[in-house]
């Protein structure tokens, strides 16, 4: 069970495409782990339920600051939770994996909310406000070897977070694809996508992809 101040980002397909993709890591005792825009703290839950020694989840609102908070207390596990922009808290550590579900939805506006649970999705009109600064961010705290698992949808741009990733020295796979169909936000912006020539007439589904990048 995991409690959700109002606010806070529900988990949903996109949060459980990463927790299946998070369940095929081996971690133990010695693994550091960081969850970059934690939300309710599901996947820190999880990567300390499965044996990660270091658990630090990060994220901007302090809604989802506490949220975590109260979510590790009530499994009982160990996650050190941080409120920032990003990796600005973490500067200067080194992670074996890092997981994130960032805010990937292409918006009418290109400035980014401050506040709502809005900035949980909104990314900017090409939708990668965020996974920019993720790709670029991200290589710099993963240890040799560690892994960072990305969810995000194709709405978004697969091939830039891709090569982004690869020009900074990782190895990118594509470990999951689901197909979804839209919630309330992406059925609300159809005509607009459409208009952009983002989705085609008619589509009303997405498909969420995880990436896997090995540095
Ligand atoms: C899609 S939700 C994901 C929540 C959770 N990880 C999950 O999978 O269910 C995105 C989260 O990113 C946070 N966020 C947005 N911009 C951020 C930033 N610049 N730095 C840290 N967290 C950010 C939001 O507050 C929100 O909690």
């Amino acid at each position: 069970m995991l409690v959700r101040l109002p606010g806070v980002y529900p988990a949903q397909h996109d949060t459980w495409a990463l927790v299946g993709a998070l369940k095929q890591v081996t971690l133990g005792p010695d693994s550091r782990v960081l969850d970059l825009c934690a939300g309710s703290g599901v996947l820190s839950v999880c990567a300390a339920k499965q044996g990660a020694g270091r658990v630090t989840a990060v994220d901007v609102s302090r809604r989802a600051f506490a949220t975590t908070w109260i979510n590790a207390r009530l499994h009982r596990r160990s996650v050190r939770v941080v409120r920032g922009d990003l990796t600005e808290p973490v500067r200067g550590e080194r992670f074996d994996l890092v997981v994130s579900n960032p805010p990937y939805v292409p918006a009418e506006a290109a400035g980014l909310p401050h506040s709502g649970i809005a900035r949980s999705w909104n990314a900017g009109t090409d939708g990668r406000a965020v996974l920019d600064r993720i790709c670029v961010q991200v290589p710099d705290v993963l240890n040799a070897g560690g892994v960072l698992l990305l969810v995000q949808s194709a709405l978004s741009g697969i091939e830039k977070s891709q090569t982004m990733l690869e020009e900074r020295g990782l190895r990118v796979d594509v470990v999951s694809r689901v197909e979804v169909p839209f919630g309330p936000v992406l059925a609300a912006r159809r005509d607009m996508l459409a208009q952009r020539g983002v989705i085609g007439p008619g589509q009303r589904s997405e498909e969420l992809v995880v990436l896997r990048a090995v540095k």
